[in-house]
């Protein structure tokens, strides 16, 4: 059968498959796992000492002392190298094979249902990750994060949850982790503790080890949507009103140069995403980001992404860098991920010099906070410049910038869609054109308020929309939203 090993003849592995020390230490969840009970954690918020309770959280001692043993016989049997070769299908038709032939040998009675989550378990263990792959395989979860190996959360519907998911201990922990980041060609050991990384599938992973992380690693990871939101999706989740989306697209298309501003998984990314949809098939884009994640619909788009440096310290390429690299090649728009250090300034000159619809997401909690954080990521940046200067830089640049912001219900909403009108004197005057008021909360603590237009009927960028013939539908739009 292929994939078994000859006997007497063990054939050296290869190392991104795992080694049978290793893989034996991955036995999935322990015993004491299964049964600890995860709501006793110290750490739980309220709403997480609810843990999410799945069929295979609830497996027996003795489930688990099976698996362990079938686990174990199966690596004396298997070759991995060669298991390694096959695809996913027929490595697990493999694996199904052995298993079957071991549990009749050791005389192990299961039922059908449990030899299938035996299979299943040990197929994870072998070919993924693991315990996580159930979370992975789920379609509803936003991020997993992994606090060592007792603790697992998750954040569905935007909330944050405990789950019963637990790793046998550290190590094995430790070894799906270097897993992950061996597919991107990538170690995670105490010389080199941090490491950002990406699933086959998009998600975005970042993983940071002891002695950086005191109680184990931990493993972060930004489930990827297949299903992307777009803007009627926002509209519907009541993130922005009708109106709003519909300003939100005129913004897009009439090339406004736009900052996102936003709390840590507030869904800057995700707007960004939705603002890029109303960018014109016949333009030329160009994407930097740290970690792949915007799909750009449109045909003439180049992506481009940073790169860490290797184990020796070399081959870094920096956001700035990449930036740079951009105004070389006939962009016409420049999206920048996440503006987070001196490629600040290199954005605002590329969005003063002709590339207008240029676009950046920023971390900050409001629009206002969003400019001074540009100014001093420029100061930082060793730019000798009088602040007032960089303020006009940021004025001449920056058209609009839309705040995101995760409420405490979880909820993610536009709180600000904001122009930059200018400078008077050395302060930065800005004019909201949305804001979003909270009028109180439901009985489910759900929080209750409204997209309101300021009034505002000629917004700066008047001109603009008038000179792409969308100043019609922006008036429209801004008159409906007062109404
Ligand atoms: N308006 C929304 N309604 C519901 N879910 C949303 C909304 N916007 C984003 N999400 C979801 O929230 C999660 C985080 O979104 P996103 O990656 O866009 O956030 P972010 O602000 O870019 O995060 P980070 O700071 O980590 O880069 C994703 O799973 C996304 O699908
Ligand atoms: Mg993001």
């Amino acid at each position: 059968m292929f994939g078994r090993r000859n006997e007497g003849q063990p054939v050296p592995r290869k190392p991104v498959v795992p080694q049978p020390a290793a893989a034996r230490a991955e036995t999935s969840a322990a015993p004491a796992a299964a049964s600890a009970p995860a709501a006793k954690s110290p750490v739980a918020k309220p709403a997480a000492a609810k843990p999410t309770a799945r069929a295979s959280d609830h497996r027996s001692e003795n489930y688990y002392q099976i698996k362990t043993t079938i686990f174990n016989a199966l690596i004396d049997t298997i070759d991995l190298t060669q298991l390694a070769q096959l695809d996913a299908e027929s490595a697990r038709e493999e694996i199904r094979d052995i298993v079957n032939e071991i549990l009749s040998i050791k005389n192990v009675v299961m039922s059908i249902s449990e030899q299938e989550a035996l299979l299943q378990d040990i197929c994870n263990d072998v070919l993924g990750y693991g315990p996580l792959e159930p979370l992975l395989a789920r379609d509803d979860i936003a991020d997993i994060m992994v606090n060592g190996c007792e603790r697992t959360f998750i954040e569905v519907n935007g909330k944050v949850e405990l789950t019963n998911i637990r790793f046998r201990d550290n190590s094995q922990l430790m070894n799906i982790c270097q897993r992950i980041v061996s597919q991107v060609g990538r170690r995670v050991d105490e010389s080199s503790p941090i490491c950002d990384a990406r699933l086959p599938d998009g998600s975005r992973v970042n993983v940071i080890v002891p002695p950086l992380a005191i109680d184990g690693p931990a493993l972060t990871i930004r489930k990827f949507r297949r299903d992307k939101l777009m803007m009627n999706d926002l509209v519907q989740y009541n993130s922005i009103s009708q109106e709003g989306a519909e300003v939100l697209g005129i913004i897009g298309k009439v090339r406004c140069n736009v900052l996102i501003s936003g709390g840590t998984g507030s869904g800057k990314t995700t707007l960004l995403n939705c603002l890029t949809g109303f960018i014109e098939t016949d333009e030329r884009v160009i994407t930097c980001e740290d970690a792949a994640e915007l799909q750009l619909q449109q045909p003439h788009v180049v992506r481009l992404e940073t790169r860490p440096p290797n184990l020796e310290g070399q081959g870094q390429v920096t956001m700035t860098e990449l930036v740079r690299n951009c105004l070389r090649m006939r962009p016409e728009r420049i999206i920048v991920g996440e503006v987070r250090g001196p490629e600040a300034f290199d954005l605002l000159q590329a969005m003063n010099t002709g590339h207008d619809g240029s676009m950046g997401t920023l971390h900050a909690n409001s629009p206002r906070e969003a400019l001074s954080r540009l100014e001093g990521m420029i100061t930082m940046g060793g730019y000798q410049l009088p602040s007032k200067t960089i303020r006009e830089m940021i004025c001449g640049s920056i058209d609009v910038v839309i705040q995101a912001a995760r409420l405490r219900d979880g909820s993610r909403r536009i709180t600000h869609i904001t122009e930059v009108l200018g400078t008077e004197g050395d302060v930065i005057i800005t004019q909201d054109l949305f804001v979003y008021e909270m009028d109180g909360e439901d009985e489910n603590g759900r929080i209750i308020g409204k997209h309101k237009s300021t009034g505002i009927a000629r917004p700066a960028f008047w001109d603009r929309a008038r000179y792409y013939n969308q100043h019609h539908a922006l008036a429209a739009a801004l008159d409906r939203a007062q109404g």
